[in-house]
């Protein structure tokens, strides 16, 4: 069996600094790069930028700028905000770039040869900002359904893929392979709302501009959005190129993560365009929801944006990831709000995490000179069913992680972080510290803990690296071998750990109202 491990984030629009909504699909496909990482797989992550267009051509203008100057400079803003927030992509692609174009040329030139491609005219409500067009039945009040600005009727000449003539098949292929939408309810969706009332055949030129990557052989039409978009999945990695030694590495994908709005480009369009390239279609497309706001979509002009880097800034990057993918559970979209953030900080992460490593760390130096004692071999019966509990906890993360369910895996480690702290208060190792004769149940209550902080350490390095290793360096935990995820098995082979002489809180108590004030005045701020 393979153990590469191929994921993807769908590649970006440069259309300004990306708040933390969008940097969603970004964390979430680097926590599951990392977690397939921490499995041992060989793992390879794409991201990158979506240049062309009319609605960058726009912007580029407005600025005084070429477009490819302006694309390039977003491009260079995304990949500082992804550094800051340690994103671990191993490829950034752009659009714009030549080992993109010459393959997509050479897509569609093999498309138009099939008879996959046709020409035709085009005429429909456009809207400019969205880059789409809409039936007359899909306006709303006359306006864009989507942004709501003003639309304009337009005609032109245009090149049609033919989405029916794969419609079958498509239908076969979810039928055969129940992984490969997950969700799977959207799945539903796609066939009820799209396919089942007949798949529309795709418009995927344009004449009315020209920032776009020229048809070969009929230049007046530039290849239009999702043909271009969707094959840097392909393109990335050296796919009709001379050195596709990538491609035949980690094709096909193992996973594709995209957010709920692009869900039918990805989940129709996309695997009709790879199945008419004859190639085989990724295992799995994962589908998430969105982080909204209490009035609805992030947007400046309500005012209420929120930045990754104003959360990393104040609050530090595994608070501000762990709030991110905390935030959005699987099947319905998550709310950002101020209170909810400080309540997480405060509650999750200070309460329950740094406290419990705190309090272990203090405990161990009191009782034992900070030395963590061995492990007796014989649990008695309260360590029998806490170790039990724990790898049971262990087996349901995993279990969550497969199933790409980010926010329930986090609950599945805080749910062993909560046990933890309980066996403080089971143990009371205070009292057991009273009587010489309980030694042995002291020493057992301290190696415990020890080793399920060792454990959550490990869980959460994914998605919280700093705290990971801060937790591990506290509890002297040095042995590489004791820091794998093959560790999380053994529950007897720390052996001369030395905690630090003094616990550092790893997150410090917020003062609620303050922050709760500071957040609502930078939400507000342009
Ligand atoms: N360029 C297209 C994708 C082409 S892929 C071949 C695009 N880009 S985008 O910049 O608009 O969006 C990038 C990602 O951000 C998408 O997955 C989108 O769903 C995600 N999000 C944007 N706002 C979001 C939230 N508020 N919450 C979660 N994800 C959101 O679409």
């Amino acid at each position: 069996m393979s153990n590469k491990f191929y994921t993807t984030t769908p590649i970006y629009y440069p259309s300004g600094k990306y708040h933390i909504g969008t940097a969603y699909t970004e964390v979430v496909t680097d926590s599951i790069k990392k977690y397939n990482k921490l499995k041992g797989k060989d793992t390879y992550m794409l991201t990158g930028s979506d240049e062309h267009g009319q609605k960058i051509q726009e912007k580029a203008e407005q600025a005084g700028k070429t477009p490819k100057e302006y694309v390039d400079e977003i491009a260079k803003e995304a990949k500082e905000l992804w550094a800051k927030m340690e994103i671990e992509y191993d490829d950034y692609i752009q659009t714009t770039e030549e080992r993109h174009t010459k393959a997509v040329q050479k897509i569609f030139d093999r498309f138009m040869e099939q008879g996959d491609i046709y020409k035709g005219e085009y005429e429909g409500w456009y809207c400019v900002p969205c880059e789409t067009y809409f039936t007359e039945t899909q306006l709303v009040d006359g306006k864009c359904p989507d942004c709501g600005r003003e639309v304009k009727l337009m005609k032109e000449e245009s090149y049609f893929f033919n989405m029916k003539k794969y419609a079958d098949r498509l239908l076969k292929y979810y039928e055969e392979h129940p992984d490969f939408i997950k969700p799977a309810y959207r799945k539903n969706e796609m066939i009820n709302n799209f396919i089942k009332p007949g798949l529309e055949d795709l418009c995927v030129t344009r004449t009315s501009f020209d920032w776009g990557i020229k048809v070969l052989k009929d230049p007046k039409h530039v290849i239009y959005v999702w043909v271009d978009a969707l094959t840097n999945y392909l393109t990335a990695l050296g796919y009709l190129l001379e050195d596709d030694t990538l491609f035949k590495k980690y094709w096909p994908a193992d996973l594709q993560v995209v957010g709920k709005d692009i869900a039918r480009f990805h989940l129709i369009y996309w695997p009709i365009i790879l199945m008419a390239l004859d190639l085989p279609l990724p295992k799995t497309i994962l589908v998430h929801n969105w982080i909204m706001m209490k009035d609805g979509k992030m947007s400046k002009s309500k005012g209420n944006v929120i930045y990754p880097e104003t959360l990393i800034d104040r609050y530090g990057l595994d608070a501000t990831k762990y709030f991110i993918l905390k935030v959005v559970p699987v099947s319905q979209d998550g709310v950002f709000t101020p209170e909810e953030f400080v309540e997480r900080y405060n509650c999750d992460l200070c309460n329950d995490l740094s406290n419990l490593l705190n309090r272990t760390v203090s405990m161990v130096n009191k009782y034992f000179g900070g030395i963590v004692p061995k492990y007796n071999g014989t649990p008695n019966d309260v360590d029998k069913e806490f170790e039990q509990f724990t790898l049971e906890q262990i087996s349901k993360f995993e279990a969550k992680m497969d199933e790409y369910e980010i926010s329930n895996a986090l609950q599945e480690i805080w749910a062993i972080v909560s046990r933890t702290n309980k066996y403080i208060d089971e143990t009371m190792p205070w009292q057991l510290a009273k009587d010489e004769e309980e030694k042995e149940k002291l020493e057992s209550s301290m190696y415990h803990l020890i080793e399920n902080l060792r454990k959550i350490a490990i869980l959460i390095k994914p998605f919280m690296g700093h705290t990971s290793e801060n937790i591990l360096r506290q509890i002297g935990i040095q042995d590489e071998n004791l820091k794998t995820w093959e560790s999380l098995q053994s529950y007897d082979k720390i052996e001369n750990a030395k905690v630090i002489e003094k616990g550092e809180p790893i997150f410090m108590r917020l003062n609620v109202e303050e922050e709760i004030e500071f957040l609502k005045e930078v939400m507000k701020a342009k």
